[in-house]
């Protein structure tokens, strides 16, 4: 039977599911999230998402007090990993709480500020000469084609290379932990878990767990440079890491970082493609370039949300937030709020007051960004004075079907076909001789 009530309470479903984050599970909506965000914004900045049991908060200025006012520590625990029938994943649930993540105060501090002296402004600077040649070495191989798929070609491979770098893992194997990064990606970038290949996906998690840790225990007896010998020995303040800490750590660095980097690298050439006016710009004036970076990072972020609890009880948005409610954070809702950014669905690369929160705020900024920055600037300058004449080979992306990244599949691309040692690249010794 249905009467007026029920009608009442039908509608106010529909409208509460057009408001979900769900949504972004509609192809339609993956491929371009912003007008849904737009919408969940003006409508309901504040909104109580009751199918995903959680706050959604889409403005700026309300993003930014969750993240410097809430708990961190949200991820389940191996025993709500079965309740919630994930069960293959409950033994990695024990690593993930070890994750900097997934902590707050005095684990998060403790084991932060030791990451961090590993992270330090002269270690990045001295990567920089190799990471150079990665990118070069890539495009050298890309250039007498004339195409290319620029992500998997490129961005993927160029970001495993520089993980490896910067973690002192043997570069033979970055091609598979690219792929571990990206199944570990899909499980904790996605509100569903297809049980078919959900055995799959643990069996991968499995490995690239068990390798991390091999590597960990060969270091500590054969030290390589990078940020895990640095995590072994680290003494800040007389505090060390334990092994679990360390091996769970390296983990999330090489799982996000890599994919993360290699979205920003794909994400970032599709935006300047599709806008060959701000691109155009960018090759006449390189100098623009960190702030195209930061631009690119605020238009496509790659981590589109993140997760908080309450620490306390909150009023925002007319809403009253009660202490250990769940509150998604939608960082890339946040980086086109008009309150915050002028003309907000403007690509421009040189927008000034940029300060986006792709890598998020506070406590838990991203400890990788100035990796990033790095890494970014020189993909970004490679390709642009090396492949001239880069033009999108599809009139369609297509973005892979994960809610919590921004992650298109492909990004193929024409160039006019140069050989490597005609393409601004300074000729190698083997060249000249
Ligand atoms: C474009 C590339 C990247 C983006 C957009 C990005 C974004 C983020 C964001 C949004 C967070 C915080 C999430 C939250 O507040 O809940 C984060 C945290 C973190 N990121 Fe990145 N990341 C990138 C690359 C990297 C790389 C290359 C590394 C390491 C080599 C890295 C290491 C970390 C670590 C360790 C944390 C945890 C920090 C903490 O909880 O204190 N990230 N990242």
């Amino acid at each position: 039977m249905s009467g007026p009530g029920s009608v009442a309470a039908s509608r106010a479903r529909a409208s509460e599911s057009e408001l979900s984050l769900l949504q972004l599970l509609k192809p339609a909506v993956l491929a371009d999230p912003y007008p849904f965000y737009r919408k969940l914004r003006e409508a309901d900045p504040v909104h109580w998402d009751p199918f995903l049991h959680s706050w959604v908060v889409t403005r700026y200025a309300d993003a930014v007090t969750v993240l410097t006012r809430s708990r961190a520590a949200r991820t389940p625990s191996p025993e709500r990993m079965r309740e919630l029938g994930l069960q293959e994943l409950a033994p990695y649930a024990a690593m993930m709480m070890q994750q900097i993540l997934f902590m707050d105060p005095p684990d998060h501090t403790r084991i932060r500020s030791v990451c961090a002296a590993a992270f330090t402004p002269g270690r990045i600077a001295g990567l920089e000469q190799d990471i150079r040649q990665h990118a070069d070495a890539l495009i050298d191989e890309a250039a007498p084609r004339g195409r290319m798929d620029l992500l998997a070609d490129f961005a993927s491979r160029y970001t495993g290379l520089v993980l490896c770098q910067m973690l002192g893992l043997p570069p033979g194997n970055h091609n598979q932990l690219r792929r571990w990064a990206a199944e570990f990606g899909e499980l904790v970038g996605n509100f569903e878990h297809d049980p078919e290949t959900m055995d799959e996906r643990a069996e991968s998690l499995r490995q690239f767990k068990a390798y991390i840790a091999e590597q960990v225990i060969e270091q500590t007896a054969h030290p390589r440079e990078g940020l895990i010998s640095r995590l072994l020995a680290a003494d800040v303040h007389g505090v060390r890491l334990s092994f679990d800490e360390i091996v769970a750590n390296t983990l999330l660095m090489v799982g996000g970082g890599i994919e993360e980097t290699a979205n920003l690298i794909a994400n970032g050439m599709a935006s300047l493609l599709l806008h060959p006016e701000q691109l155009g710009r960018l090759i006449a004036e390189p100098e623009i370039l960190p702030s195209a970076i930061e631009e690119l990072l605020r238009f496509e972020s790659t981590t589109q949300y993140t997760g908080r609890i309450a620490a306390e009880e909150m009023s925002m948005g007319g809403r009253l937030i009660q202490k250990g409610d769940a509150i998604i954070v939608v960082l890339a809702a946040a980086n086109r709020d008009p309150a915050r950014f002028a003309d907000p669905e403007r690509l421009d690369l040189t927008r000034a007051d940029n300060r986006h929160v792709a890598f998020s705020w506070a406590a838990h900024y991203c400890l990788g960004a100035p990796l990033v920055r790095m890494a970014a600037k020189i993909a970004f300058s490679s390709l642009l004075r090396r492949l001239p004449g880069l033009s999108l080979e599809t009139d369609r992306l297509t973005w892979r079907a994960m809610a919590a990244m921004r992650a298109i599949r492909a990004l193929p691309v024409r160039f006019a076909a140069v050989s490597a040692a005609g393409t601004g690249r300074p000729p190698a010794a083997s060249e000249r001789a």
